[in-house]
């Protein structure tokens, strides 16, 4: 599969891993318009995984270049000459990325190395989970810059640790390591160094490439459909995927390996 090259973004494809990295390590990989851009156009191009039961990777890694920072935030500095539209505009556009990275059939596993600031912990939350190294900080600092978070922060920094933990981190702006990220539920594993952080991440890719990828998306899909829907809609919803992945190959080559005692080659159909 083609995934492009990109001005801000490297790629590189490790086994089933698809590891990529945003790139301007000079101002800590904030995310200017150019980012931006590139993102839109490699998670349209991504979306492709698994047609045809061709899947080129089983996992995304998100991470940033440099020692210092995953994403320290929007550019800052590209912000300082917008007005009220070009700042909406900007703001749904990166929504848009996001929304993509949600909808993608594989998982995608944020990286942080450092600083995952504003916009930066904004992208982290729209990954499916979060690894970090000890040294990684969190934070959305908007209220410091007379801001509020604009990639989507206000929805789902609430919905991965919960409305009190969510409005004390955006009201005060305040920064938090990984060990305090990790204890409220924002980071499901702190790593010793960045190398660690990406091994882990590319050992649980490994993990995800023994089970059935048709599944894997079935089950993304459907935790992202029943988010914010009552117990008896979020069933139906339920229902409906679990009645669907009896019409896939690979459930039929699952449960019959289950019964002959044998490993389940997965058709990825
Ligand atoms: C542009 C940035 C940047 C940013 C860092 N840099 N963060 N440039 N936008 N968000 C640049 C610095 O200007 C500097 O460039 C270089 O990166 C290194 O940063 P330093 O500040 O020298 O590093 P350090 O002293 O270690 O401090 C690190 C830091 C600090 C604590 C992360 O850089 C910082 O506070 N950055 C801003 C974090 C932030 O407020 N993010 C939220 C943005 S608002 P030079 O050229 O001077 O070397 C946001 C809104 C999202 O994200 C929604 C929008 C719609």
């Amino acid at each position: 599969m083609d995934w492009g090259s990109y001005a801000t973004l490297s790629l590189e494809q490790d086994g089933d891993a698809l590891i990529v990295t945003v790139n301007r390590p000079e101002a800590l990989n904030a995310l200017a318009n150019q980012v931006v851009d590139d993102l839109l156009e490699l998670t349209g191009r991504l979306e492709g995984i698994g047609r045809d039961a061709d899947w080129p990777v089983r996992g995304i890694v998100l991470t940033g270049a440099g020692a210092k920072a995953f994403v320290a935030g929007a550019d800052i500095r590209e912000m300082d000459g917008m007005d009220p539209a070009t700042a909406e505009a900007y703001g749904r556009r990166m929504h848009q990325v996001t929304l993509r990275l949600e909808e993608l059939p594989v998982p995608v596993i944020a990286a942080v190395n450092g600083f995952a600031l504003g916009g930066g912990c904004e992208l982290a939350l729209a990954c499916d989970f979060i690894y970090a190294s000890a040294d990684a900080s969190f934070g959305q600092p908007e209220v410091a810059l007379g801001l509020v978070p604009g990639f989507g922060g206000s929805v789902r920094l609430q919905q991965r640790v919960g409305a009190g933990q969510a409005r004390e981190l955006i009201f005060t702006g305040r920064r938090i390591d990984a060990r305090h990220a990790h204890g409220i539920g924002l980071v499901n594993r702190v790593f010793d160094d960045a190398a660690a952080l990406m091994d882990g991440a590319r050992a649980t890719i490994a993990e995800l490439a023994r089970v059935s990828p048709t599944a894997v998306a079935n089950a993304k899909r459907t935790m992202h459909r029943v988010q914010g829907l009552g117990v008896a809609e979020g069933l139906e919803v339920e229902a409906e995927s679990f009645r669907e992945a009896f019409t896939t190959e690979d459930s039929a080559v699952g449960r019959a390996a289950f019964v002959a005692k044998e490993r389940a080659a997965f058709p990825g159909r």
